[in-house]
């Protein structure tokens, strides 16, 4: 997957893409990322990318033409490459990024990120360049940079071969639209606190039958509006129901 991201500020992604999964998945040519200075493909004289309000108002906008050039230039490089890249949006206006929009993105193989700043960008942008408009929740950031850094991180992990072989999508939180069960490492007992009896069981369809449950226990607790469209069996869903009127009601003990 090639990710282009435009940036008044490129040096912020120095270091936050350099470690962990991100960094191996562009080492292993999974995944290629690369950041393009806005304010390179402004043409006047003060290299200027911001402007004030039409119609009066405090702040400054991106200008329109510097981010046109700029991803214009990026299509005409990649124009032989297959199909035209998702052309996104970061924007506390957008719809809001979750692991389905992850998962979505991450089978694109071409993606261009547009970080705004300041007081966002010209609306002529999200009316005739982007496609797609994307927030990583209901609070202000200065600009898209963090953001686009939240997505490339969420979506890179998801690409064929990014993980190494002890770590699993199908584990994680959320993979399955769900909040993962408590997982422990040893020791066993720290400070007189105890890991679950069960885990240390060997019996592992007991296991795989109280993290079910716990999944379930959790996500009542803490998410509830992620159980209305998770995949659950009607045994599961009776016994959510009867949790409030018996919360002591264990599937497995
Ligand atoms: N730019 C500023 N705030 C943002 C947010 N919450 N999500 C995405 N882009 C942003």
């Amino acid at each position: 997957m090639r990710i282009h991201i435009l940036t008044l500020f490129p040096d912020m992604f120095i270091g936050p893409l350099d470690h962990s999964i991100v960094q191996r998945a562009t080492q292993r040519g999974i995944a290629h990322i690369e950041t393009h200075n806005i304010r390179d493909y402004a043409t006047d004289k003060h290299r200027i990318t911001d402007d004030y309000l039409h119609g009066g108002g405090s702040g400054m906008l991106l200008k329109p033409e510097p981010i046109f050039r700029a991803v214009e230039a990026i299509l005409g490089q990649e124009r032989e490459d297959g199909a035209p890249p998702s052309i996104i949006l970061l924007t506390p206006q957008g719809r809001l990024f979750n692991q389905r929009i992850a998962e979505e993105l991450a089978k694109k193989n071409r993606l261009i990120l547009i970080c705004g700043h300041y007081k966002g960008v010209d609306e002529r942008v999200r009316e005739h360049l982007v496609d797609d408009e994307i927030s990583i929740g209901d609070y202000v950031l200065s600009g898209g940079e963090l953001a686009a850094m939240v997505l490339v991180e969420a979506i890179v992990r998801l690409l064929p071969g990014a993980l190494g072989s002890q770590d699993s999508l199908v584990d994680d939180s959320l993979t399955s639209g769900l909040l993962g069960p408590p997982q422990y490492t040893r020791p066993a007992s720290f400070r007189e606190w105890e890991v679950p009896s069960v885990l240390l069981s060997g019996n592992h369809a007991l296991i795989a039958r109280w993290r079910r449950q716990q999944t379930l226990l959790r996500t009542h607790q803490r998410r509830p509006d992620l159980l209305e469209k998770a995949l659950l069996t009607e045994e599961e869903r009776r016994w959510l129901q009867g949790l409030d009127r018996q919360p002591e009601n264990i599937l497995v003990s």
